[in-house]
């Protein structure tokens, strides 16, 4: 988060005259203005179309000895109305940071936005900043050259350590709670609280202690199920409440020792030692023969949230274009990194691509165009597993070097890992493993796939 703080303060010294800040969260917002405020010595004015300025007082007071002009340049009009509140801003000659609350509503209005224009001149002069704080950005035409568009990232990772930190040592006081303060569980669930705000993030650390009054490794739990709210609503992403485990995986050892190699990738150790994190793996191959459970397997041994998303709603949306779209569901899948983001059989959403006869392959390959882009230079941990059956389907971009980091060919299982499959789908039905002649069965299976096995399995349960 430190990139963007930075960057605005540049703005801000750089005597931008409009900076837009787009977020939700007000109050975090406020604070680091601040913050700002007094580390550049200025004055913190608020307005809001219902109270109309007032002064947010920065801990330090103002080095300005001079009286505050501010009320009487707005003089007795009411400063409620948008036009007076820019007439104020306008008038005043203080080092300032002006802050104007949802000022996207009247940005429909021509005089506003002229009286808005008028404004940037006497601004860049002063020292004065005019922020406008939204969770939307509503930018008419006029404006976009002055206008500099900030979007503030949600908490990150030592904000929510910090937050976190403070939050158990306000409970430690209150003894009726057990508290386990190992600092690998401390980030675990910082980590896991990435993409929550700080209001939702508070809530739900008391959430996790209120339901069994201590707060240790379970809640890690309660943690990613409020997340999973956030994420449906965003409609393409799917939550996986994945419960498949690398042991429930027969035979391909390669890629089971690959996801056990990595399983710390996302750590903060990680970090310090110097390793970049993992961005990505095909599995590709023959139907049937574990793909999407490897996928889900990963999530689970990476202990990760698993994302699916769904490449034919991005299409199928009436909401906003496809690129918006797929836009926006990267942009979630980010907010809650790290994650994993799974494509399941990639060349149904992007063969279109490849052929450019259908109907829509315009705008598949725009979406597929954002996607690429995406992957190469996504800076978030967001690690990407695509399932394909069929690699001539899919656009050779896709496989240029770099994009992931490994290409896994699952081809059908040979003896051995029949062996296995057997075990696992016998042990998973509730017959003991040890009864059967797995030998001759996995002799028997040659040529067949793992879910043929499950399925040979199920029908030979019921003719029994
Ligand atoms: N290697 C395997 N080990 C255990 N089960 C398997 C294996 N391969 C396939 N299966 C079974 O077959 C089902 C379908 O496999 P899936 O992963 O969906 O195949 P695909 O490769 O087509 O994505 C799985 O849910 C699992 O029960
Ligand atoms: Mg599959």
């Amino acid at each position: 988060m430190q990139d963007w703080l930075e960057e605005f303060k540049v703005y801000v010294r750089a005597r931008y005259p409009i900076l837009w800040l787009i977020t939700w969260e007000e109050e975090r917002a406020r604070r680091i203005l601040a913050d700002l405020a007094r580390e550049t010595k200025k004055r913190l004015y608020l307005w809001t179309a219902t109270e109309g300025f007032r002064e947010e007082r920065t801990e330090t007071p103002a080095l300005v000895a001079e009286p505050l002009d501010f009320g009487a340049a707005a003089g007795a009009a009411d400063d409620r109305s948008p036009l007076a509140a820019l007439d104020a801003v306008a008038h005043s000659s203080e080092r300032a940071v002006f802050v104007l609350h949802d000022f996207h509503a009247w940005l429909d209005d021509p005089k506003v936005v002229r009286r808005v224009r008028d404004l940037v001149a006497t601004v860049t002069k002063s020292y004065k900043t005019l922020v406008f704080l939204s969770p939307v950005l509503k930018l008419p035409a006029e404006l976009e050259k002055d206008v500099t568009v900030i979007d503030m990232p949600l908490p990150g990772l030592p904000e929510l350590t910090g937050q976190l930190h403070r939050f158990l040592e306000n409970l430690q006081r209150d003894r009726c709670f057990s508290i386990d303060l190992d600092p690998d569980l401390i980030e675990r669930v910082a980590r896991a609280a990435l993409g929550l705000t700080e209001a939702q993030a508070n809530h739900v650390f008391g959430k996790a202690v209120v339901i069994d009054r201590k707060f240790s490794e379970e809640d890690l739990a309660v943690i990613n199920a409020e997340k999973r709210q956030e994420i449906r609503k965003s409609g393409i992403l799917e939550f996986f409440d994945q419960d498949e485990s690398l042991a429930q995986v027969g035979g391909l050892e390669l890629l089971k020792r690959w996801f056990l190699d990595r399983q710390g990738a996302f750590s903060e150790r990680a970090r310090v030692y110097g390793l970049p994190e993992p961005k990505g793996l095909l599995l590709l191959g023959v139907q049937g023969c574990g793909k999407s459970l490897s996928a889900k397997a990963i999530a689970t041994s990476w202990r990760l949230p698993l994302l699916r998303l769904d490449v034919g709603r991005i299409f199928g949306s009436y909401i906003g274009s496809s690129e918006e779209n797929m836009r926006r569901a990267l942009k979630t899948a980010e907010s809650v990194a790290p994650v994993v983001l799974w494509l399941d059989e990639i060349e149904k959403g992007f063969g279109g691509v490849k052929s450019g006869a259908s109907a829509d392959a315009g705008a598949s390959t725009r979406v597929f165009a954002t996607f690429l882009t995406w992957l190469q230079e996504k800076t978030r941990p967001v690690f990407f597993v695509a399932t394909a059956n069929r690699i001539v389907d899919l656009p050779p971009e896709l496989l240029r070097k770099g994009r992931f980091d490994e290409i896994f060919f699952i081809d059908l299982p040979g003896l051995a890992e029949r062996r296995e499959v057997f075990r696992i789908h016998l042990a998973r039905r509730r017959r003991d493993p040890a009864r059967y002649d797995l030998e001759g069965l996995a002799q028997a299976a040659d040529g067949c796939s793992g879910a043929e096995v499950e399925q040979a399995i199920v029908s030979a349960m019921y003719f029994a």
